[in-house]
């Protein structure tokens, strides 16, 4: 089993796509274990975004992750991180495959609507960044 961090960005939340977006995944099949909105913290977007420090996409990118409420997310199912890029779909809007997220409701690279870990290295990371373990939660009870 395998968990990945995704998170709706602040134009998904304002164009009002976050029961579109986490309806794909619970239909899916991945199990939702945490989730919060919240308006971004300066440190916790260059946290986050640390290997794209010094690009020159940078400092717009951590202007937009923190210009409104986020949607943070942890989802869980096999394959979950691989699953999830599939199904968001390629970073620039024009190269996503027909039936992915970012093709069906993005048309720009840096508003892409939501953000996927990119591999398991990165999820552990990205889910420490933004989740404290007590937040996240276990079906294992469940009937
Ligand atoms: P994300 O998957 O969150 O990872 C890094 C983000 O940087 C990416 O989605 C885009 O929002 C943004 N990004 C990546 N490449 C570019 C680019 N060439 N121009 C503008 N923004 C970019």
């Amino acid at each position: 089993m395998e968990r990945t961090y995704l998170m709706v960005k602040p134009d998904g939340v304002q164009r009002g796509l976050i029961g579109e977006i986490v309806g794909r995944f619970e239909r899916k099949g991945l199990k939702l274990v945490g989730a919060k909105l919240l308006n971004v913290p300066l440190e916790t977007a260059e946290l986050h975004y640390a290997e794209h420090r010094g690009k020159d996409f940078y400092d717009p990118l951590l202007t937009f992750i923190t210009s409104g409420p986020v949607f943070a997310m942890v989802w869980e199912g096999d394959h979950a991180v691989e699953l999830a890029r599939l199904m968001i779909g390629k970073t620039n809007a024009l190269e996503a495959a027909p039936g992915t997220i970012r093709s069906d409701f993005a048309i720009h690279t840096r508003f892409n609507l939501i953000h996927g870990s990119d591999s398991a290295a990165s999820a552990e990371r990205e889910i420490g960044i933004w989740f404290k373990p007590e937040e996240l939660v276990s079906y294992e009870k469940s009937i």
